[in-house]
């Protein structure tokens, strides 16, 4: 029997993860001008639902509780299928208080998640030292998130690329989308049995359902290595609170470090700013006074695909037309669990109400 046919339009980890896991049973296009080049390479990493946990946020760290539940075997399927690691870290993340005020929301932060019966231990700034000693910056304490890990987003991006190595690419962006049709910029449409539109920041200019619902957040980060002779970069991730603005520093195996994230609405402006590297730099140096010593090695932006209530829009968009999108700061933890829906959808399935795109349909209507 011919496999069905499916065009996936967007090459950042969710798009990329959907070609690998949809090839064992479809017919597999992919649709990028420049596949992994987006916000997915821009990334910190961080495998983190419970450090990114937001009151009124709960359906969200749900899902990603159960897609970083998910994430080992991934990983282990990934590396198998690409023949190199997935580049998943798991020492774990602590968040640090700066001053008193910082402390005050990390207590807050603490008693929500209790409330939701995901503890945390609370941490001394003698304790925070004594498991990270390049946190030599004077802290109001922290807490201990030992579940919370990371991946390395470059080494994660060449394993997708390498597990899909016999999906054909356009190389051309899709000017729009439709069920079952993909129209590329400069002319021609590609057809297929199903379309998933997987486009991040740029899925709502492929869509007029997706225009209000999807916009793009700018997150600027600094890739920083520890030079020899200095101190290096902390084991596990370090999160901080640092005069009420947040900020990591996710390690890579290489000495590296990942230093993010500005988040601003800026529209598709993906210029790296001055205020934005200075306000990171001097977060990061005030919790790890050694990261002056660093090199710098890179300071890029990439756009989170932002919705209005910062969940993913994953099911039908119309017949033919399978939407994954809006994943907005957790793009690489939700890969996993995205996946598994957009299987599911594919067969017949339906996706979870948190992330259905009806959900949205009275912002379309207006
Ligand atoms: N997940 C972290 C960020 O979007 O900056």
């Amino acid at each position: 029997m011919t496999a069905r046919t499916l065009i996936v339009v967007g090459g950042g980890v969710v798009g990329l993860s959907i070609c690998w896991r949809a090839s064992a049973s479809w017919q597999v296009t992919l649709v990028d001008p420049a596949a992994g080049s987006g916000a997915s390479a821009v990334a910190g990493g961080m495998l983190a639902p419970v450090t990114e946990a937001w009151h009124g946020e709960e359906p969200l760290l749900e899902l990603g509780a159960a897609s970083l539940d998910a994430w080992p075997a991934y990983a282990d399927d990934l590396a198998s299928a690409a023949g190199v690691p997935a580049g998943l870290r798991t020492d774990g993340t602590i968040v640090v208080a700066a001053d008193g005020t910082d402390r005050a929301e990390l207590d807050r932060l603490a008693a929500f998640l209790d409330g939701l019966g995901r503890q945390v231990r609370s941490l001394r700034p003698r304790e925070v030292r004594e498991l990270e000693p390049a946190v030599a910056g004077p802290v109001r304490g922290g807490l201990s998130v030992p579940h919370d890990h990371a991946v390395d987003n470059r080494q994660l991006m060449t394993a997708l690329s390498l597990a899909i190595r016999d999906v054909p690419v356009v190389r051309t962006a899709a000017a729009s989308v439709r069920g079952g049709e993909v129209t590329l910029a400069g002319g021609g449409v590609l057809r297929a049995d199903a379309v998933v539109l997987a486009a991040g920041a740029y899925s709502g200019r492929l869509h007029e359902r997706l225009s209000r619902v999807v916009r793009p957040v700018k997150g600027e980060i600094l890739r920083l290595r520890a030079r020899p002779g200095t101190v290096g970069p902390p084991r596990r991730t370090v999160r901080a609170l640092v005069a009420g603005r947040a900020m990591y520093l996710v390690p890579r195996d290489d000495g590296g470090v990942v230093l993010g994230a500005t988040q601003y609405e800026a529209g598709f402006d993906t210029r790296v700013t001055v205020g934005g590297v200075r306000d990171l730099l001097a977060d990061a140096e005030r919790i790890v006074p050694e990261i002056g010593e660093y090199e710098l090695v890179e300071c890029s932006a990439g756009l989170r695909p932002g919705t209005p209530d910062n969940r993913p829009v994953i099911g039908w968009l119309e017949d033919g037309l399978l939407v994954a999108t809006g994943h907005h700061r957790n793009g690489i933890l939700l890969a996993p669990v995205t996946t598994d829906i957009v299987r599911d959808v594919l067969a017949g399935g339906e996706p979870p109400a948190a992330v259905r795109p009806d959900r949205f349909s009275v912002e379309v209507a207006r």
